[in-house]
């Protein structure tokens, strides 16, 4: 039979003539990978810089990840959550014992299911302390990025992600990002439920919460008798160099979500509740069919597993370090970049304001030297590696975006 793999612009073409138009991906088909490394259809190969958005947190093609998927697969694929099968509830409880803080465990398949989880959570718990719904305000920050759910995404504090969804669901407000003296006054209106938060904000240009900013959250949120529910879709599992991003800080969340690399390329997410809300939703306040699917639950509990271990995390420590010192090299003359922030493997390189927009083409020029990378808006180049990455990889991926960036500089 023919087949379209010499051919991707016939396959590039069925998704620009049957898909929904909501994505622009580059111009390549991907077919396979190992480690940090992609091939194309064509059989050309990429340094994988972007982890498909801070998800194959140990690489692709993981032996121990695969072992898991294929045992599973050989057994129950689904069973819905009328019936209990083993993998969600030893993934439940693995993650309970992980994060030091949770009680139990919603599992559900992705970013936003787990933060709209988390947003009926706490209207939930304002509810079961009879304050009425003018007085569950949930405050969320500026820049934040939280899912695209209706709820989810009027919980994230940017307006192009909103326009022409209106009316948005009731009971938000925004902030500024790392000033907590906002936080203060707004606590002062006597109405705020909870305070949802990224650790480090990703979509938003990969900007980390100010040093001490969570702790003043956490006190404020206790004068007030409200609710900290961090995101840790994008920094948590390993990404920061520790397993949850918020430790570092020494804080207790109240509710954490979890989704991309908790199942690695295997939709799963995870909503972890603390003490105070535990107990609060009872039988048939929230559900899904394909939470805890035995598959992605299998899977995810190898990831938590090896993404938890020492090895991965000193890791992260140390790549993160040759990446730093690696764009640095690249920026030597300091006019590529204005500053590069964040934490661990969860980088932004925020391009110096001459190149101010052009994230975009820098990743047209990237992917055209070999390299996959990711944008967090128009002015920002996200790093988010496998955190399995070598050092090979690694330095093979910085003499690509070299060459990328004296391409795009020639341009
Ligand atoms: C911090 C954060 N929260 C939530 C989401 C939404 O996750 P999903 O796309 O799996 O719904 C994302 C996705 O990028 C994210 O980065």
């Amino acid at each position: 039979m023919p087949s379209d793999q010499d051919n991707p612009s016939a396959l590039i073409d069925l998704g620009k003539h049957y898909w929904l138009p909501v994505y622009k991906p580059r111009e390549l088909v991907l077919d396979h990978g190992k480690g940090a490394r992609v091939w194309d259809t064509q059989g050309r190969d990429y340094i994988d810089f972007g982890a498909g958005i801070a998800v194959n947190a140990l690489g692709h093609l993981d032996p121990d990840l695969l072992a898991a998927l294929i045992a599973q697969a050989g057994k129950l694929w689904h069973a819905s959550n009328v019936f209990y099968t083993e993998p969600p509830l030893r993934l439940a409880e693995e993650l309970v014992k992980a994060s030091g803080f949770a009680e139990r465990v919603f599992l559900c398949n992705s970013g936003a299911e787990a933060n709209e989880a988390a947003i009926k959570l706490v209207r939930r718990w304002a509810a079961s302390k009879e304050r009425p719904p003018e007085q569950r305000t949930i405050i969320t920050f500026r820049g934040s990025f939280h899912g695209r759910t209706l709820a989810t995404v009027t919980a994230t504090a940017q307006p192009k992600y909103q326009e022409g969804y209106e009316p948005l669901p009731a009971g938000f407000r925004y902030l500024d990002f790392n000033d907590a003296e906002a936080l203060e006054q707004a606590f002062s209106a006597g109405d705020i439920a909870a305070v949802m938060l990224e650790p480090v904000q990703g979509e938003g240009g990969v900007v980390p919460a100010a040093p001490g900013f969570m702790k003043r959250v956490r006190e404020l949120c206790d004068k007030h008798d409200a609710l900290l529910v961090l995101d840790e879709i994008q920094c948590g599992m390993g990404r920061t160099g520790s397993l949850f991003a918020h430790t570092d800080e020494a804080i207790t969340p109240d509710i954490v979500t979890l989704a991309k690399a908790l199942g690695c390329g295997f939709p799963i997410g995870a909503m972890l509740a603390g003490p105070k809300v535990a107990e609060v939703m009872q039988y048939g306040a929230h559900g899904t069919t394909f939470g805890g699917n035995p598959m992605a639950a299998a899977v995810a509990r190898v990831a938590l597993a090896k993404l938890a271990s020492p090895a991965v995390l000193a890791n992260v420590k140390h790549q993160a370090s040759a990446l730093r010192a690696g764009l640095a090299r690249i920026d030597h003359r300091g006019d590529l970049f204005a500053e590069v922030r964040g934490r661990g493997l969860m980088l932004g390189a925020v391009l110096a304001p001459a190149h101010a927009g052009k994230a975009g083409t820098i990743l047209d020029h990237a992917a055209a030297h070999g390299l996959l990378l990711l944008q967090a808006g128009p002015d920002v180049l996200r790093f988010v590696p496998p955190l399995t990455i070598t050092d090979e990889e690694l330095a093979e991926g910085l003499q690509r975006l070299h060459a990328a960036l004296s391409a795009f500089a020639a341009d």
